[in-house]
Order: structure tokens, then C-alpha cells, then sequence
């Protein structure tokens, strides 16, 4: 994590090359990410400081846990909507989700329950901490033939990839686009992570980056993140799909 005795009021709009962030947990109360719409209010203003114009937020659906349905994700994005109203910000959003490849993951594919983003029908996956699923390369088959474009959530986070980053790389090639939390690069989940997260960005192989912010101590290191130099550099150096969103 980045020293808190660094902090210095973020430079407004350094992120504004970005436009688009593609993964956060903003709605408020369905998952374990904002827990009210002050809250909410607080990180959009705070992220459209830095220069973010458009959210495409995107809730967990977990089995058992986060059961998000598109009624409940939508219902809570059109409250957001409501609740910034009145604030006049030149800022766009949208709810996609964030769904774990779990046990309850091919059934809502068949009932055609996924939500997607962009006109490529991006969907935003990822896996649990303790192991892949066996069957990973068959669902990134059968999620591309149904005409999504798969996105991992952040590949550097998985700790049984970070010695085979070559599975990584297996994964972009079978079709599955990557994106990577700037916490990583911001050291927030330490050291390990913030080195794979250097060099996957390094290689060239990243299509998205998000901001993944749950809660405010998220909201802090991005906006410490946006006083390091080198690392912006690194990221501005790069061309990302989210301008395109
Ligand atoms: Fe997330």
C-alpha cells in the first residue's frame, strides 16, 4: 500500500486518457463494495476528478453469496442515476457485472442472464484465489461461440499464475481479453501482485485496465497512484480499449 505520509492532493484529470473505467463495485448495497449511495456519490465525484467520464460498474454475481440478477443491478443503477442528478456532472454510467466462473456461472450463460458492455459484448469474469476451474478453456469456448468477448478481471491477482505467466498468455490467445487493477500497480495488494502487474503491462499483452474500488481505502491509492510518475508513464505509454467504450 502507498504511504499515506506521501499523500498530496491528486493532479485533476490524469487519468482523463482512460475515459472509460470498465470494472468497479459503485452500486450501492448488493455487493460487498459501496454500502450506500453517499458513499457512491463520493467515489463518482472523486473518480471524475481524476478524469473518468463514463462507469461501467459492475457488481459481483456470486453464487450463494452475491446472487445479482440483471433486475437487481439495473433497479440499483437506476437509483445512482436519480441520486446524481441533481449534481450535473458531465459523466455517463452504466451496471454490467463482475461473475465468478463458479458453479451457478453456465446456468445463467443458458438462460441468457449475462450482462455485457460495448458493442463487442464484453463480459467481465474472473476466478477464484485458490484455484482456476478445471474446465476454464471450455468456457472461454463456449462464452465466445455465444458471442460474448470474455475479459479475465485482473490475471495478476491469481497467485497459482505467477510463476506461469505463460498461462496467462495461453489464455489471451484462446480469445480471452485481460484486464488489470491499477491497485495492483499501486501496490495495494503487495508486493508480488504490484511485480506481475509491471510486467504484464510492460509486455503489452493488457486490453483493459479498472479501477476494481470497493471502498474508500481503494479510492486512496488510486489517487496516490496518480502521483507516481513512473508508473503513469508506463500506463500512458500504452493503448487501452477502454477509450473506446
Ligand atoms: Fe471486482
Amino acid at each position: 500500500m502507498l504511504s499515506i505520509f506521501n499523500w498530496k492532493k491528486p493532479a485533476a484529470d490524469t487519468l482523463s486518457f482512460l475515459k472509460t473505467d470498465i470494472h468497479s463495485h459503485l452500486l450501492p448495497g448488493i455487493d460487498d463494495g459501496s454500502t450506500d449511495m453517499e458513499r457512491t456519490i463520493n467515489y463518482i465525484e472523486e473518480l471524475h476528478k481524476l478524469g473518468y467520464k463514463k462507469f461501467i460498474t459492475t457488481p459481483h454475481v456470486k453464487a450463494g453469496i452475491f446472487p445479482n440478477t440483471p433486475a437487481i443491478i439495473n433497479n440499483a443503477l437506476n437509483e445512482v442515476r436519480e441520486a446524481i442528478k441533481p449534481l450535473n456532472l458531465d459523466i455517463e454510467i452504466e451496471a454490467a457485472a463482475e461473475y465468478l466462473l463458479d458453479e451457478e456461472f453456465e446456468s445463467i450463460l443458458q438462460r441468457n442472464e449475462l450482462l455485457s458492455f460495448g458493442t463487442k459484448r464484453y463480459l467481465l469474469i474472473e476466478m477464484s484465489f485458490i484455484s482456476p476451474p478445471p474446465n476454464l478453456s471450455q468456457l472461454i469456448f463456449k462464452l465466445k461461440t455465444s458471442g460474448y468477448s470474455p475479459v479475465m478481471a485482473h490475471p495478476e491477482r491469481y497467485p497459482y499464475w505467477w510463476e506461469s505467466l505463460d498461462k496467462i498468455a495461453d489464455l489471451k490467445q484462446a480469445g480471452c481479453l485481460l484486464q488489470l487493477n491499477l491497485l495492483s500497480l499501486a501496490g495495494y495488494y503487495g508486493k508480488k501482485t504490484k511485480q506481475v502487474a509491471t510486467k504484464l503491462l510492460e509486455s503489452g499483452i493488457i486490453d483493459f485496465v479498472g479501477t476494481d474500488l470497493h471502498h474508500e481505502r481503494h479510492l486512496a491509492d488510486i489517487q496516490l497512484l496518480t502521483k507516481d510518475s513512473k508508473l503513469m508513464k508506463l500506463l500512458k505509454n500504452k493503448a487501452f480499449l477502454n477509450e473506446m467504450l
